[in-house]
């Protein structure tokens, strides 16, 4: 079986879309008059570095509000969780297991059933020894890791995940693809490791705000992967 058939199809009329946008950062136009539906159960991001893809993430969990046009949501509360490219940006809490235990506060369980319940499923996952552990303690990865453990827990329906790969050793990101693929939740990664999202039913490619090319993992990777090429070939 592909990857990408794993790929669970109960997010497809989620609703998610842009319409319309106009986001400018500071005195950047970012974005003029985007529209995008997200309706794919896992969507890539990919472009250069500048192209809009932390906007465009900022933009869909409400950090940043568009000048013009709007951000239609699925329905419900805690619909969309965000993964940030600095794990700092995320973290409050000083251990693993007051930060993850957060991520359950819409179960609406008492602080000591909630952190059991955090012990019980780093046990099952093989991190039982994570729990008490301290945020200053953990490498860079470890940090993007609990990051990652956390959104899981969250039962969001979708899940907006900024450059997650980009601290991570490899059987880090090995876990990562595969918690990927069985996640019941409508995904969205942006990454430079293209080969992360290259069996994604489908890629979005931004070039400075806009959509240069969209379709399918595989057409829209080797599409910019050409023209990276062909910016970068050496001049004679
Ligand atoms: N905090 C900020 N203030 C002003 N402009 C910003 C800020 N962050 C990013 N930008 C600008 O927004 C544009 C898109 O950046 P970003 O979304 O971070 O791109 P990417 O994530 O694809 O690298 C860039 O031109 C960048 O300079
Ligand atoms: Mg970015």
């Amino acid at each position: 079986m592909s990857a990408a058939s794993l790929t669970p199809p109960c997010h497809r009329d989620t609703g998610l879309a842009l319409e319309a946008i106009t986001l400018v950062r500071g005195h950047t136009p970012v974005f003029e008059d985007l529209t995008l539906h997200l309706r794919e159960a896992r969507i890539g991001l990919i472009g250069d570095n500048g192209a809009g893809k932390s906007s465009l993430f900022r933009l869909i969990c409400g950090l940043d509000q568009p000048q013009a046009g709007r951000v239609v949501l699925p329905q419900g509360d805690n619909a969309v969780g965000m993964m940030f490219q600095n794990a700092d940006e995320q973290i409050i809490f000083p251990t693993v297991e007051e930060e993850l235990a957060l991520s359950l506060h819409h179960l609406k369980l008492s602080r000591r059933d909630a952190q059991l319940r955090v012990r019980d499923w780093l046990a099952a996952r093989g991190l039982g020894s994570w729990a008490p552990r301290a945020i200053g303690s953990l490498s860079q990865g470890q940090r993007q890791h609990v990051c990652w453990l956390a959104l899981m827990l969250a039962s969001h329906r979708t899940l907006l995940l900024d450059e997650p790969f980009a601290s991570l050793d490899l059987p880090s990101q090995a876990l990562l693809r595969r918690d990927i693929a069985q996640a019941p939740a409508q995904i969205m990664v942006s990454t430079h490791v293209l080969d992360h999202v290259r069996h994604f039913e489908r890629v979005i490619w931004l070039d400075s705000g806009r959509v240069r090319q969209d379709g399918s993992g595989p057409e829209v990777c080797a599409a910019y992967e050409a023209d990276v090429a062909s910016r970068t070939a050496p001049t004679h």
